[in-house]
């Protein structure tokens, strides 16, 4: 059975920095075998030698290219010059590829949402559209509830949840992974994972970059949304979920919806209790002087680059702990991680001594490297009856300097996609689940006429986020 890849929006900014690379780093590894083609679809006018050359080009930038690799991966490649919304285009893709209903395609939409119901209809139409036929669709899957279930309805008409594959790529990375592995195969960890033994939870996602030329874009729809609808959330319920039966599609996305389901809603009265807004001025991040988003905007605006968010999680497990979420732009790292605090120790026997034991602290690394490092104290070595605790951090991390590929997020995904395996999708009715806390937060920032505090560029954030764990005695790892 041979697999047909077409990516909508073939020619723009997503597919050329990430869908590309990541499909030839799948050829590298030998995992496109039964990839056929791969058609990038796009109303621009230009020739299949055009867009390798653009491809080459890219990739060059990162790697040397593998000479077997790159022949065999531009040889599936094409360009279909077409407005993917006329059924025309599809059915001119249809005949030049000469597709049969036995042949697996898979429809990647590297394009605004706006378009998805008529691209989707446009394959319908075209007899595209069968058993064999998945769809992948990525953010902003609308900007608020009723919008996504507009989009999704449109989606629907034509294709059953089974094919449709929402991507969110901090699904992909291996951290994510490896999160699942170590919460579901450690005792040690699946009996405390809980209240009684967590003190709480931080999720950080920091960027470095502004908001470049999406200025435009992201000023309609802010880092909340951006960000925490979709990535922060995910990583929340990996964290938070209950173990699931089998490691399956079904499975894990039944108990992430729970989790998400879960989630209290941030009252008026709370709102600037457990939320709080930020936007970057100007500053420098390393050796570089950068502007205030307003410049890079071009107009004064009250969008969040930042927020922090104190979350609650309403169920047996989690009541009593806050999970603690924050992502910004053009703070003073990039880095994405996890902190589980566990809770202090009850009585502290060498208090005798004058030495006193820290909580245990579970640091889960996104990125820049995947990383698990567990913090647990241990004996100072030294003579004599003196007793000295210190803290000491044991790194639970599998080195992947050894890995002669490096496959990204992406790659994963795609992988995924391939294999018919949605376990890393994201299923409708999560995102549904997202989008109901996120519309209560948005509804009560208006409301409450939220402030939005200016940061320093190169910062980590407004003082006020720093101010809203001090309220409850904790601070940003
Ligand atoms: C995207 C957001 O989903 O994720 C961007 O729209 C953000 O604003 C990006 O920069 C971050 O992804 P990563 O993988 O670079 O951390």
């Amino acid at each position: 059975m041979t697999i047909n890849l077409l990516i909508i929006g073939g020619d723009g900014d997503l597919a050329l920095r990430k869908l590309y690379p990541a499909l030839y780093s799948l050829e590298t590894g030998e995992h496109l075998s039964n990839v056929g083609s791969i058609t990038a679809m796009a109303r621009t006018d230009r020739s299949t030698q055009d867009l390798q050359t653009k491809i080459q080009e890219k990739l060059s930038e990162k790697l040397v290219l593998n000479s077997n690799a790159w022949s065999t991966f531009s040889e599936k490649l094409s360009y279909h010059t077409g407005d993917a919304t006329s059924v025309d285009a599809m059915l001119s893709y249809k005949d030049n590829l000469n597709i049969s209903s036995n042949d697996v395609l898979i429809v990647y939409l590297a394009v605004p949402p706006k378009v998805f119901g008529s691209i989707a209809k446009a394959l319908g139409d075209a007899g595209l559209v069968n058993a064999n036929t998945r769809i992948i669709v990525e953010k902003p899957l609308g900007e608020d509830k009723q919008s996504f279930l507009e989009i999704d309805k449109q989606l629907n008409s034509v294709f059953s949840e089974k094919q449709i594959y929402r991507i969110d790529h901090y699904l992909g990375k291996e951290s994510i992974q490896n999160l699942l592995a170590l919460r579901f195969s450690n005792l040690i960890f699946t009996k405390l994972w809980r209240a009684e033994y967590i003190d709480s939870v931080q999720i950080t996602v920091a960027e470095t970059v502004g908001v470049e030329k999406r200025a435009g874009f992201y000023d309609d729809i802010g880092a909340l949304r951006d960000m925490v609808q979709n990535h922060l959330l995910q990583i929340l319920c990996l964290v938070a979920m209950e173990p699931p039966a089998i490691a399956n599609a079904e499975m894990i996305r039944a108990e992430k919806l729970k989790v998400l389901k879960s989630l209290k809603p941030i009252s008026l009265e709370n709102i600037s209790k457990q939320t709080v807004r930020g936007q970057y001025d100007k500053g420098s991040i390393g050796n570089d002087i950068v502007q205030a988003y307003t410049d890079d905007l071009g107009h004064d605006s009250n969008t969040e680059t930042f927020v922090a968010i104190k979350a609650e999680i309403s169920n047996w497990r989690w009541a009593t702990v806050p999970f603690y979420l924050r992502t910004g732009k053009r703070l003073k790292e990039r880095y994405s991680e996890i902190d589980i605090f566990f809770k202090p120790l009850k009585h502290n026997i060498f208090a005798n001594r004058g030495t006193k034991a820290e909580p245990n602290h579970l640091q889960i690394s996104l990125q820049p490297d995947s990383q698990i490092m567990l913090r647990f104290m241990n004996k100072k070595p030294i003579l004599g009856n003196e007793m000295k605790l210190q803290a000491v951090e044991l790194n639970l991390s599998q080195t992947s300097d050894d890995a002669e590929i490096v496959y990204d997020a992406y790659a994963r995904l795609l992988l995924d996609a391939i294999n018919e395996d949605q376990t890393l999708f994201i299923s409708a009715q999560e995102v549904e689940a997202s989008w109901e806390w996120i519309d209560g937060i948005v509804k009560n920032w208006k409301l409450d006429e939220t402030e939005v505090f200016p940061y320093q560029s190169g910062s980590m954030g407004p003082n006020q986020a720093h101010g809203m764990l001090a309220r409850d005695g904790r601070e940003w790892d």
